[in-house]
């Protein structure tokens, strides 16, 4: 099928990027992202750049160069579907809130919406590609909705799931490590293959069956997410032995069997996909009664949580068992750096603990609101809105959050975290004055020269 009109149904993190960058690729192609959120689509068509909904770097630059020429941001869904010869479904998969598979299973109903949406106003045609992260066999799901509906509409269905990390999403899709499509007519894989081939290599498009595809999303997770849980679980015991998870890390990377990459380690993951996508196959694995395959995935989880109360315990600890009444300021609210998402971020759940101690709370994040971290916080529903608000201070400058501190907590890795006046900060801060690098920026040496009680993951 030749390809002159995509839909993308879904303006997220990934929607928005991946939509972007194929427009950039594929200046004959016309991709129109929807959404039903409307003040989501309105920031994506905002003459600001600095108000797109999502922060990436070179992000801005793409939709600059390709909006209103072959981009296009709209809440027209039906219309640009049914203009559209491939559909992508980019919608939310998150871990179900109610009924069966609560706190395990990825909530498919937005996804299922979108194949009724696409099944009612389709009049031509189609090849929907599952570009959501979705549970092996979702494509059996969506086949059925499509080919029930009493139309001679044909629909292919394919599953490309998407690689990118935040915060180097578009590096990532410019240069992928491999695209992946999953499907049953090769003329449909042919037909999304073109599209990438524009600039991917042709050797690192991968073509596998719909199952395999859908399943290798939620491994490549799964081994992503192991390898921090692999090294947050050596960290604890560095900091008994005295070793140093840097110097272990860097021994087992030069491993070429290992590799370096991914063993830095933290307060513990966070993001919209880890958990969620580990939960979704811990869920898979029991439903098929593999009890020994959930267990051993649930463990990754359940070293994280490990991971991320461990911090908040040794700060108390350290501040002599208590810190009620007590600033604790924060750099970074963000699950990493150079994004300015926070689901599931590690700071959210560190300072909800430090919280219920009664900490005061001061945070300083480069991107991120006031507003997103009261209500990441009141989501938890630990506390009421108005004690969040009393508690919780959001500061746009760093130096300010940490004036009168009794301990500044690194929750975020932003590079200019590492560029502060450390020896100004020391001076406006209560003393013994204490740094909990939960990230490993800074270093000890000159941490503990200027005066600060300095402590770190995994030393
Ligand atoms: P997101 O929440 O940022 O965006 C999803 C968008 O879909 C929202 O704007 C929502 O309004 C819209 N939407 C939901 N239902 C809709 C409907 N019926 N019609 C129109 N719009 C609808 O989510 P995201 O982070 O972009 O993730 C999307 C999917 O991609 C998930 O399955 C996720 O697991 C997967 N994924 C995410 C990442 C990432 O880095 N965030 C990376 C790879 C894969
Ligand atoms: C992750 C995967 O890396 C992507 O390939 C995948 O597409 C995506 O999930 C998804 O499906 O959503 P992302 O969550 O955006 O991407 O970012 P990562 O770089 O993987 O970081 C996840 C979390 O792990 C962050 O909190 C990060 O700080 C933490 N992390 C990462 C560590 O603690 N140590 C590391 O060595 C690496």
């Amino acid at each position: 099928m030749n390809i002159n009109n995509i839909c993308c149904i879904g303006a997220g993190y990934v929607g928005g990027p991946t939509m972007a960058v194929i427009a950039k690729m594929n200046p004959d192609i016309n991709v129109t992202i929807v959404d039903i959120n409307t003040d989501r689509i309105a920031a994506w068509n905002d003459k600001d750049l600095s108000k797109l909904p999502i922060y990436e770097p070179g992000l801005a630059e793409i939709v600059e160069e390709t909006r209103g020429k072959n981009l296009f941001f709209s809440t027209e869904i039906d219309k640009s579907i049914d203009a559209s010869e491939m559909i992508f479904i980019s919608v939310n998969t998150p871990t179900k809130t109610y009924g069966k598979g609560k706190g395990m299973a990825a909530d498919l109903k937005f996804v299922e919406l979108c194949a009724r949406n696409i099944a009612e106003v389709a009049t031509t045609d189609k090849i929907v590609v599952e570009k959501s992260t979705l549970p092996v066999r979702t494509a059996q799901a969506i086949k059925s909705i499509l080919v029930n509906t009493g139309s001679d509409v044909n629909f292919q269905i394919l599953s490309n799931p998407e690689f990118l990390a935040e915060g180097t999403a578009v590096q990532d899709l410019l240069n992928p490590d491999r695209v992946l499509i999953g499907g049953e007519s090769d003329d449909a894989i042919e037909s999304l293959a073109k599209i990438y081939a524009s600039w991917v290599p042709q050797e690192k498009i991968l073509r596998t069956n719909v199952w395999s595809s859908e399943l290798s999303k939620l491994t490549a997770n799964a081994f992503l997410a192991q390898r921090i849980s692999s090294i947050n679980a050596i960290s604890e015991l560095c900091e008994h032995t005295e070793a140093s998870v840097s110097e272990v890390a860097r021994a087992i990377g030069m491993d070429s069997r290992i590799g370096p990459k991914f063993l830095n380690a933290s307060i513990g993951f966070g993001g919209s996909c880890f958990q969620k996508d580990i939960l979704n196959l811990v869920y898979i694995a029991r439903s098929y009664n593999l009890n020994a395959v959930a267990d051993y995935w649930e463990q990754v989880i359940i070293l994280n949580d490990h991971q991320k109360r461990r911090f908040s315990d040794k700060l108390i600890s350290t501040l002599y068992n208590t810190v009620s009444g007590k600033k604790i300021g924060m750099l970074g609210w963000a699950f990493k750096k150079d994004t300015n998402d926070t689901r599931e971020s590690a700071a959210i759940y560190v300072a909800d603990h430090l919280l219920s101690e009664q900490a005061n709370i001061a945070v300083y994040d480069p991107k991120v609101s006031k507003s997103k971290m009261q209500s990441d916080l009141n989501y938890l529903n630990t506390r009421s809105k108005e004690e969040n608000e009393a508690l919780v201070k959001t500061y746009d400058e760093p130096y300010k959050a940490l004036q009168d501190a009794h301990a500044v907590a690194i929750m975020t890795e932003w590079d200019e975290f590492k560029t502060y006046d450390w020896k100004q900060i020391f001076d406006s801060m209560k003393k013994p004055a204490f740094i909990f690098d939960g990230r490993n920026i800074l270093d000890k040496n000159d941490m503990t020269k200027i005066g600060f009680e300095y402590s770190s993951i995994g030393h």
